[in-house]
């Protein structure tokens, strides 16, 4: 009974086979497209497992096939053909316009158990080459050596590479030496393998765009290569510079620091760097578009810092030296120290103070009376003359401003009594004497700041003069303070003025400050 039944069932799949027809299996890609020198997969997906497969060239030769454990390749497709001996898929490498065409593949599967035969077709097209250089464009710097390399395909047999922009042959080579051209001897270098042109010490008159034109061997077919590499030749950032203005920062008073960058014509980016963070902007501090300058509205002692600025250009990158910003103020609060009494010809030492940058100038005035500079003022030995009225003047060159600090001397009676020793009518005369002494501080003041004055053509007086007259002269040891608002702002216009002139002189150079 089993042996019947197994004798029917054999008998319908001879019936199967007969009436069946050969499976046709489309390949999963079709057409396959590759350029010249390429690798392409002829890929097939048949089902169940591959017995035998061979496939056949459109030039009808047989490129591989397999009927045993071992796939056989054909003529002239030895070393560029790989067989995928579970899906009958065939590699073919480095391709050539020849390789072109239909490729006819059959072949036996095995599903569940049944051998079926299966056959299709695949269309290969192979276009024309295209070469790629490795690099393109290729950015340098002044006095670079550069290759412009590509990486053809095959065995070169020639190359021509043309410099586009004059239509000079750079070089050309076929098979001898090569022959360089006029301009370009000693440096030029062909690399007769790749075709990669070589060009030592580059400049801005190199930058364009370079032809090449070759010819190579594909799996021995002869094949044309061309393409073109550009070449950017940068001059380097040479220096960066913090340049501010005014060239003496005044806390209060508005700041710019302009970013300056020498050598390359082209920056790329800007960063300002303060203590080595990158700065941050804010309503106070702000930063231009293209980061060439930093406007500070107004600076404050808080400001005080190293500041730096790094300039990114095509080919380099360069951080300015450092400018350290010290925010001139003052003199805010003089004081003035010493003793109220002093014995007859005892010594006495005044000292003067007050916060200040730069230092300040100390001026005495003794009733009145420009005396003497410096931060002390001493007496050997008090007489009745030295009684009155001290005063210091505190200057400041820089900020143009002063701050006053008074005090009063007198003696000690021999008997204890204390006090000057001054009748009604002497009082009379040293209020008048000190008032009269308001115009000696005037004056002495105006000499002074003359002195102290970086621009001795201004012809205005110093602030001193208007505070004087806001000065409630009799109190002692009081602080006046007054701020030289004028006098800065004709300072500032003056500066700006340089700062203007500044931009023209060499466009190029400063090309930041153009932007
Ligand atoms: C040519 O280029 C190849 C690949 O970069 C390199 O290995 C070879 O040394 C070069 N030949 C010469 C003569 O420079």
């Amino acid at each position: 009974m089993e042996n019947s039944q197994a004798a029917l069932l054999m008998l319908a799949f001879l019936l199967f086979l007969k009436g069946s027809s050969t499976l046709v299996v489309k390949p999963v890609t079709d057409p396959v497209i590759g350029e010249v020198g390429d690798t392409v997969t002829l890929e097939i997906k048949p089902p169940g497992a591959l017995a035998a497969i061979s496939w056949v060239s459109p030039t009808s030769i047989t490129v591989v096939s397999l009927t045993g454990s071992t796939p056989v390749i054909g003529p002239g497709y030895e070393n560029r053909v790989t067989l995928d001996t579970s899906t009958g898929s065939v590699e073919l490498r480095s391709v050539n316009r020849k390789d072109a065409g239909v490729y006819v593949f059959d072949g036996i599967t095995i599903v569940s158990g049944i051998r079926e035969s299966f056959k299709g077709n695949i269309t290969l097209n192979v276009s024309a080459l295209v070469l790629k250089p490795v690099t393109d464009p290729v950015i340098s710097k002044d006095g670079d050596n550069v290759t412009l390399e590509i990486r053809p395909p095959g065995a070169l047999t020639a190359m021509t590479w043309t410099f586009s922009p004059t239509g000079i042959t750079v070089v050309s080579w076929s098979r001898s030496a090569p022959v360089i051209g006029t301009g370009y001897v000693n440096r030029v270098t062909l690399n007769t393998t790749t075709g990669s042109l070589g060009l030592s010490s580059v400049n801005g008159s190199d930058s364009g765009v370079y032809l090449f034109r070759g010819k190579t061997a594909v799996s021995g077919n002869p094949e044309d290569i061309d393409g073109n590499v550009t070449l950017e030749v940068y001059e380097p950032i040479t220096n960066v510079k913090v340049e501010p203005n005014p060239a003496q920062p005044i806390a209060n008073q508005t700041l710019k620091l302009a970013c300056l960058v020498l050598g390359s014509q082209i920056v790329s980016s800007r960063l300002w760097l303060k203590d080595g963070q990158p700065l941050d902007s804010s309503d106070r501090i702000t930063v231009s578009v293209n980061s060439s300058v930093v406007s500070f509205n107004k600076v404050l002692q808080s400001d005080n810092g190293d500041y730096q600025c790094k300039a990114n250009g095509p080919v380099n990158e360069v951080t300015s030296a450092v400018y350290r910003l010290e925010v001139n103020y003052g003199p805010e609060q003089a004081s003035l120290t010493g003793p109220d009494k002093a014995a007859l010809n005892s010594s006495v030492t005044f000292t003067c103070s007050a916060q200040s940058v730069p230092a300040c100038i100390y001026i005495w005035y003794v009733n009145g009376i420009q005396t003497a500079q410096g931060s002390q003022y001493q007496i050997d030995a008090v007489s009745n003359v030295d009684t009155g009225s001290y005063m210091c003047m505190a200057w400041n060159s820089v900020t143009r401003r002063t701050s006053i600090a008074e005090k009063k001397l007198v003696l000690f009676s021999v008997t204890g009594k204390e006090g000057p020793i001054l009748s009604a009518g002497e009082i009379t005369g040293v209020v008048i004497g000190t008032l009269a002494g308001v115009t000696g501080i005037a004056l002495g003041v105006y000499f002074s700041v003359k002195l102290c004055r970086k621009n001795p053509d201004d012809p205005k007086l110093g602030p001193a003069e208007r505070s004087l007259d806001a000065v409630t002269w009799p109190n002692a040891s009081e602080t006046y303070e007054n701020i030289a608002t004028d006098q800065t702002a004709s300072k500032a216009k003056k500066q700006d003025h340089a700062y203007t002139d500044l931009q023209s002189p060499d466009q190029s150079t400063y090309s930041t400050l153009n932007e």
